[in-house]
C-alpha cells in the first residue's frame, strides 16, 4: 500500500470547492466541446491541469505582501527579491520578469542569431518556441531510458552531446547555447544528476558554448540529488541548489513553480556584458529593471517562496505526494511513467486504452473520462497537443500536483476516479477535431465524440 506523507502545514484559510454532479459535468464538457481548458474552474473537484502558478502561499508570503513597496524604481521589495535570487542561484546580476517565457524571449533576442543551433536535454515548449521564433534550430539529446529504476532519467546524453558538438564544429555551425531543463518537464518531470550537470559543464567549456539552466524546479531536483546521488545525503538542499546553478552561465526561472508564487520569474547571471543587453530588452518588453512586469507584492512573494522551497520537509511532502499517486495508480494496474518525477504523474493512456488509435486521441479520451466520472481535470500530452509539430512517442496524460494545495483525500479521490474509469474502459471511444487554430491547438481546439458514453 502506498503511504502518504504527512502534510507539513495546517490549513488556516480555505477555498471552497464546488461539486457539480456527474450529469452536470457531462453537460459542461459537451458544451466545452471536449476541451478541458474551457471548463470553468469552479466546475472542477480536483484540478491537476498544471502545477504552474497554482500553489498556495504561506502565512509568511501573505505577511510579506503587506510590506511590499510599490515604488516604480529602486523599491525595497526589489532589494529583497534580488537578495533571495542571489542567494538561491549564487549569481550576481538579477533581472525580474513577469513569467518564465518572458525570460526566454529576452535570452533568445540577446544570444541567438538566425540559423544557430541550440541544444538541450529536452526543451520546454515555451523555451523552444521562443528560440525557434528567433530562427534557431533545436536539437534534443535526452539520455535514453536506462535501468527502469535509474532516478536521473532527465539527464542529457553526454556522449551524444560531445559527438554532436564535434560534428557541428566541423560543419562550421554556431551553437548559441545549451539549455538544461531541471527537472525535465517534457520527459516526465525527471531529475538531472549533479554528475550530469558537471559533465555537461566540462563539455561546454571544451566547445565554448554558454550553459543555460531552465531552473523552474531546481529545489525539487535538489531533493532527488540529496536522496539518490552518492555524496549528497549530508548536504543541505540550499547547498545543492546553489552548486547546481553555479555551473550555469545563465539561469532563467519561472517562479510559478519552485518560487512558490502565482506569477513571476527572473534571469540571473554573472556575465556583465550580457546584462547590459538583457536590461535593454527588459525595459522595452517587461518594465523597469527593479520590477520587470511584477508588482512589489509579487517580488515579495517570490523572495519568501524561493527560501521556503528549500525546506526539506516540504520537499519530502511534495515529492512524496507525487509518488503516492503514482504508486496508487500502479497498484490499480494503470501504466504510469516510472520512476515518478517531481511535480506530476504521467499516465500512458495509449497503453491503457489500446483499442483507441493515436489519431482518435486516447489521452484526451482519458482526460474527458476523468472529468466526467470524478470531476478531475488533467491534461493530454500526446497527439492532440503535439501531433501537428513533432513525433509523438507516447500518448500521455499528465496529473500535475499544485504545491501545498491538496491533501491525501483529494489524491484518494483521484485514485477512486481511475477505478470508475477502469470499469468503463473498453466502452470508451475516441474523438475527432472539428475546429483547430494553427498554433498550440490543444488550448483552443473543439472536438466531437465518435459515439461512446459521452456523446450528446
Ligand atoms: C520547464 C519549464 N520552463 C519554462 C516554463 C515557462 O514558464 P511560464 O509558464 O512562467 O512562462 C515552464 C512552464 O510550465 C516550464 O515547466
Amino acid at each position: 500500500m502506498a503511504t502518504h506523507p504527512l502534510e507539513p502545514f495546517r490549513i488556516k484559510m480555505v477555498e471552497p470547492i464546488a461539486f457539480p454532479s456527474r450529469e452536470e459535468r457531462l453537460h459542461i464538457i459537451q458544451k466545452a466541446q471536449y476541451n478541458v481548458f474551457r471548463i470553468p474552474a469552479d466546475a472542477i473537484w480536483v484540478d491537476l491541469l498544471t502545477d504552474s502558478g497554482t500553489g498556495a502561499m504561506s502565512q509568511e508570503q501573505w505577511a510579506a505582501l503587506m510590506r511590499a513597496d510599490e515604488s516604480y524604481a529602486g523599491a525595497r521589495s526589489f532589494q529583497r527579491f534580488q537578495e533571495a535570487v542571489q542567494s538561491y542561484t549564487g549569481k550576481r546580476f538579477v533581472l525580474p520578469v513577469h513569467q518564465g517565457r518572458a525570460a526566454e524571449k529576452i535570452l533568445a533576442e540577446a544570444l541567438i542569431q538566425p540559423g544557430d543551433a541550440v541544444i538541450s536535454n529536452t526543451f520546454f515548449d515555451t523555451t523552444v518556441a521562443n528560440f525557434r521564433a528567433k530562427g534557431a534550430v533545436p536539437i534534443e539529446l535526452p539520455v535514453q531510458a536506462s535501468a527502469p529504476d535509474n532516478p536521473f532519467q532527465g539527464n542529457v546524453d553526454t556522449e551524444a552531446l560531445r559527438k554532436t558538438l564535434k560534428k557541428l564544429r566541423n560543419e562550421g555551425q554556431r551553437v548559441a547555447l545549451f539549455t538544461m531543463t531541471i527537472t525535465n518537464n517534457s520527459r516526465g518531470g525527471q531529475p538531472v544528476s549533479m554528475a550530469n550537470l558537471r559533465a555537461t559543464r566540462e563539455i561546454l567549456n571544451e566547445f565554448d558554448v554558454p550553459f543555460h539552466i531552465d531552473a523552474c524546479r531546481t529545489s525539487e531536483n535538489a531533493y532527488f540529488i540529496k536522496t539518490f546521488e552518492d555524496g549528497y545525503a549530508g548536504r543541505t538542499i540550499e547547498e545543492i541548489v546553489r552548486e547546481s546553478l553555479q555551473l550555469a552561465d545563465i539561469v532563467t526561472m519561472s517562479a510559478k513553480k519552485d518560487g512558490l508564487a502565482n506569477i513571476g520569474g527572473f534571469i540571473a547571471t554573472d556575465r556583465e556584458d550580457w546584462v547590459q543587453t538583457f536590461s535593454q530588452y527588459l525595459v522595452l518588453w517587461e518594465g523597469f529593471l527593479t520590477y520587470g512586469g511584477l508588482a512589489g507584492r509579487d517580488l515579495e512573494a517570490i523572495a519568501v517562496g524561493l527560501r521556503e522551497s528549500l525546506d526539506e520537509r516540504y520537499l519530502a511532502y511534495r515529492v512524496g505526494q507525487v509518488r503516492y499517486l503514482a504508486e496508487g495508480l500502479r497498484e490499480q494496474g494503470v501504466p504510469v511513467l516510472w520512476p515518478p518525477g517531481g511535480h506530476a504523474v504521467y499516465v500512458d493512456a495509449g497503453a491503457w486504452l489500446p483499442h483507441i488509435p493515436a489519431h482518435e486521441f486516447p489521452g484526451q479520451v482519458l482526460v474527458i473520462a476523468l472529468y466526467v466520472e470524478g470531476g478531475v481535470r488533467a491534461v493530454e500530452l500526446g497527439s492532440l497537443m503535439f501531433g501537428k509539430d513533432r513525433m509523438v512517442e507516447k500518448e500521455l496524460v499528465r496529473l500535475a500536483i499544485p504545491r501545498r494545495v491538496y491533501t491525501q483525500s483529494h489524491l484518494d479521490h483521484v485514485l477512486w476516479t481511475f477505478q470508475k474509469v477502469a470499469e468503463k474502459r473498453t466502452a470508451l471511444t475516441g474523438f475527432r477535431i472539428i475546429q483547430e487554430p494553427p498554433y498550440l491547438r490543444h488550448f483552443l481546439a473543439s472536438l466531437e465524440s465518435i459515439g461512446g458514453p459521452y456523446a450528446p
